[in-house]
Parts: structure tokens; C-alpha cells; sequence
């Protein structure tokens, strides 16, 4: 099955009042690519600017909380997010999951209380270099997005999953095409063991150092749905480039 592509930015922690304008124009831009779904995920404290700067665009989160409100200093809730006017939030991204030491059970919770608001999600696993060094990557992430993925709920079309390996995200390493199409396929058939037909209209993104110089090749990889993209997702100059090449190869 061809799935629309998505390509959207992870601004992580960058992006000032003095970036609002660099979105506007990334928005306006991606009005030219009809064919691709293009969002940008920002700091939490910016989607509301964000969202009145480029009305109609898609505007996300990095995380979410798994609960709906109560004593969680400093955590922003899935109705919080849609409050602000975001459609979609980032979960279990690896700095997340390293630095604030999130667990697959904590990002499935945290994928099921986005999904349960309506928000999109796109769920992020990925290796280390050790694991790799190993063989043992893609058993691993496949485990990883068994254990987080949010139950059957219907809205599969509204998950995404991106495939980050660690040791590729800023560091201008990739993996071999070859390396990410046995990634992804196995993602695939996970995703259909889990929700049968409808596993098929998950979006399994690529993530890590991609760059307008490799995307092209990456979106002609066998089940690449699109890519999260951080650094080159900064500047609109690095990123329509990128949100071309999706739209060349659909
Ligand atoms: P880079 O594109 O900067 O490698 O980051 C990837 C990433 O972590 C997106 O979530």
C-alpha cells in the first residue's frame, strides 16, 4: 500500500518568537506539495504562536503526559497540547527516553492519552550503536514498538512510527538503504500482527541526520513513509528541499 508521506520537523529544544516567521514560511511553502503531509513539532511553550502564525498548518508537541491533569509540575497534558492548537505530538523519542529515562510502558500510555484526545502520534524507536554492533537492532526495536505500542484503537491512520537509530540522530551518519528497508519491513509486519489490515495505513517514518542531499534516496526505501526530521527542519531553506523529495518519489 503507498501511504501519503509525512515529513515533519522535530524542532527539539530550539525556536523563539524571533523563528515565527521561518514557520510561516515553511507553511506557506509546503501549500506547493499538496501530495505530503508536512507539520513541525516545537517547544510546547511556542505551539500556540506557532499555530496563530501559520493558520491551518500542522502544529506539534515532543511529548505529552499519560494523564489528564492533576500534580505533574512542569508536564503538559494531551488536551493542553490541543488546547494550544496543535494536531499532533511527538512520544518516546530516544532523548526522552535516555534523559528522562521513559519507559515502553510509559510511552504507550502517553501514545493512548494523545490518540484518546485526538491528537496524531508519531512514536519513535530506535537502537544504540552497541545494539547494532551486536546484530541484534532489529529485534530489538521490534520489540521496543511492541512493548509501546497503544492498544487496537481504531485511528491507526492517525499513528505514525519513526525508526531513529540512535547513533544516526546529529551525527551525520545514516544507516545503509538496505539496513533501513529490513528495519522498516519488520516494523510493518508488526504493525499488521497488531492491528491486522489496518496496520498497513501506519506511517513508519525514518529519522536520523537526514539531509536534502540523502532524502530522495531514503524516500524510495521499500515502507519509508516520510522522515522526522531535527536539525535540517530549522530553516526552511534545508527543509522544503527535503519535503520536495517526498514529493518527488509520490
Ligand atoms: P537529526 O535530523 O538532527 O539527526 O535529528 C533526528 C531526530 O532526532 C528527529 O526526531
Amino acid at each position: 500500500m503507498t501511504l501519503k508521506k509525512l515529513v515533519a520537523g522535530n524542532w527539539k529544544m530550539n525556536g523563539l518568537s524571533s523563528d515565527l516567521t521561518e514557520i510561516r514560511v515553511i507553511a506557506e511553502a509546503s501549500r506547493s506539495y499538496g501530495q505530503v503531509d508536512v507539520a513541525l513539532c516545537v517547544p510546547a511553550i511556542l505551539i500556540e504562536r506557532a499555530s496563530r502564525a501559520a493558520p491551518g498548518f500542522p502544529i506539534g508537541g515532543q511529548d505529552v503526559h499519560q494523564f489528564e491533569k492533576g500534580a505533574h509540575t512542569g508536564c503538559v497534558s494531551a488536551q493542553m497540547l490541543l488546547d494550544a492548537g496543535a494536531t499532533l505530538t511527538i512520544v518516546g523519542h530516544s532523548e526522552r527516553r535516555e534523559a528522562q529515562h521513559e519507559t515502553d510502558e510509559d510511552v504507550k500510555a502517553k501514545a493512548q492519552a494523545a490518540l484518546g484526545c485526538g491528537l496524531s502520534v508519531i512514536l519513535c524507536v530506535g537502537e544504540s550503536m552497541k545494539v547494532r554492533e551486536r546484530g541484534n537492532a532489529v529485534t530489538t526495536v521490534v520489540e521496543q514498538l511492541r512493548r509501546s505500542l497503544p492498544v487496537d484503537h481504531g485511528e491507526q491512520a492517525e499513528l505514525a512510527v519513526a525508526y531513529e537509530p540512535i547513533w544516526a540522530i546529529g551525527t551525520g551518519k545514516v544507516p545503509t538503504t538496505r539496513e533501513i528497508a529490513e528495519m522498516h519491513d519488520a516494523l510493518r509486519k508488526l504493525l499488521i500482527e497488531a492491528y491486522e489490515y489496518a496496520g498497513e495505513r501506519v506511517r513508519i517514518l525514518y529519522g536520523g541526520s537526514v539531509k536534502p542531499s540523502n532524502a530522495e534516496e531514503i524516500f524510495r526505501v521499500a515502507n519509508v513513509d516520510g522522515a522526522l526530521v531535527g536539525g535540517a527542519s530549522l530553516k526552511a531553506a534545508d527543509f522544503m528541499p527535503i519535503v520536495a523529495a517526498a514529493a518527488a518519489v509520490s
